[in-house]
């Protein structure tokens, strides 16, 4: 079969891996890529240049090319009706319809969903004004200000008392999002580790793809700025298999059920946010898609065809799909621009990320390649440096080890990802 896998960056990286592993790939296309990519699939597939924002000529090309399923990589297109319009046209889709996205889409929509559905989440309200959003923070003393609507990760303000919330809500009421926070939440802060579970979801039942855990801050001991992710390892280190168990029956099944009794069947990748309290299990926030760079510790786990979970998923089989994961531990740390996530550089030289065959993966992010073929970097993050193992310790080394044989002088990583410092 025809895959097209939609966006650029180590997700879709991972994705194309993925995917193009399976016997039953023939063709993969992905729209636009990047070199890495390029590189992988050569002899099954290539690259095409493509605007994720034009969402008819991604729908062109799918049908041009006679695709016969789309992966969506990224939330935007999915948001903005992508795959409504493919399956329009009566191509299969991995990826919600617009409607079943808002569960990213907006966190008001989702709220309110987890309220009508008894799904755990902490206490929220929701305001458009000023002097009302105040009173409520002050009844929460330490709470969570956040824009309704996409802002890049950067919408949500931790707030210790209620003078902090002030300052948070005047300023998204002020327009700092625009109109992403014209509408924001209020919500009581809890506590507890934080966990990422990932399914795929049929638009009724739902299967495990497994957990991680994430790295946001940008350097060592959780030090710096916010970023997309500068490392994750999957399995989550607070996964149990009754922790897992409670995740699919409370808060996965739940999600797929509710949004099919609604009328928006919830097709695609499911990625729900969770902090483990002491209560169990509440909802941090919905994603759409795979995290990144959390599909490149997830994908290199599962033992089942992924590319069969996906087509399974397509038709509406999964609740007698048997999806099997690795016991292995998966660790991917992200080489990043010297400067990220401020202000960086790009066009330095990055040599030694070609494929050496040693077990380790290396998802390219934020790659080109110049006329003379030299790699060079052209984002922030990266590369997504993936190792595996048996254990936690024999990931984190697989994955380092292969960091420490690219020279990239432009670069840096945090040490330590999934735990134990690395030294130089
Ligand atoms: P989000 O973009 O919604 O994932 O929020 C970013 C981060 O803010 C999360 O990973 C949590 O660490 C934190 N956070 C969000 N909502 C809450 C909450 N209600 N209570 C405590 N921490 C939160
Ligand atoms: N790594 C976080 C995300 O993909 O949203």
């Amino acid at each position: 079969m025809k895959v097209l896998i939609i966006g650029s960056g180590g997700r879709e990286h991972a994705l194309a891996w993925a995917v193009s592993a399976s016997p039953l790939c023939e063709l993969v296309l992905v729209a636009p890529g990047n070199p890495g990519i390029a590189d992988l699939i050569d002899g099954r597939g290539h690259c095409i240049p493509a605007s994720l924002d034009d969402l008819d000529g991604l729908v062109a090309l799918a049908r041009d090319e006679a695709c016969d399923l789309v992966i969506i990589g990224p939330e935007a297109p999915l948001v903005d009706g992508l795959a409504d319009k493919l399956e329009a046209t009566g191509i299969a889709v991995c990826g919600p319809r617009a409607a079943a996205a808002q569960l990213e889409g907006s966190k008001r929509f989702a709220r309110a969903f987890c309220a009508r559905h008894d799904i755990a989440q902490p206490q929220w309200e929701y305001f458009t004004q000023t002097a009302p959003a105040c009173d409520f923070a002050r009844t929460l003393g330490a709470c969570v200000v956040k824009a309704d609507g996409l802002a890049a990760g950067k919408g949500v303000i931790i707030c210790d008392n209620a003078d902090e919330a002030e300052k948070a809500i005047h300023s998204l009421l002020g327009g700092r999002f625009g109109a992403a926070s014209a509408e924001i939440l209020v919500e009581e802060r809890i506590s507890g580790p934080e966990m990422s579970a990932f399914a795929l979801l049929d638009g009724a039942d739902a299967v495990w793809l497994g957990s991680a855990q994430d790295h946001k801050r940008a350097f060592d001991g959780d030090k710096g700025p916010n970023t997309g992710g500068m490392g994750a390892i999957s399995p989550s280190p607070f996964e149990t298999d009754t922790l897992r168990a409670e995740v699919m029956e409370n808060i996965i099944r739940p999600v797929a059920q509710g949004m099919a009794d609604e009328g928006t069947p919830y097709r695609g990748i499911l990625y729900a946010g969770l902090m483990l309290t002491k209560s169990g299990p509440q909802i941090i926030e919905f994603n759409c898609r795979f995290g990144d760079p959390e599909a490149q510790t997830i994908l290199p786990r599962l033992k089942t065809d992924f590319l069969s979970a996906l087509l399974t998923q397509a038709e509406g089989g999964l609740s007698h799909f048997d999806m099997q994961l690795l016991d292995d531990v998966a660790v991917t740390v992200v080489m990043a621009a010297n400067g990220y996530p401020d202000a960086y550089e790009k066009g330095s030289e990055i040599r030694g990320a070609e494929d050496l065959n040693d077990g380790s993966l290396v998802f390219h992010a934020g790659t080109s390649r110049e006329h003379n073929g030299a790699l060079v970097s052209a984002g922030g993050r990266v590369l997504g440096i993936t190792g595996q193992g048996p254990d936690t310790a024999s990931a984190i080394a697989a994955a380092y080890d292969r960091v420490s044989k690219i020279d990239w002088p432009g670069g840096f990583y945090r040490r330590d990802i999934a735990g134990g410092l690395q030294q130089d």
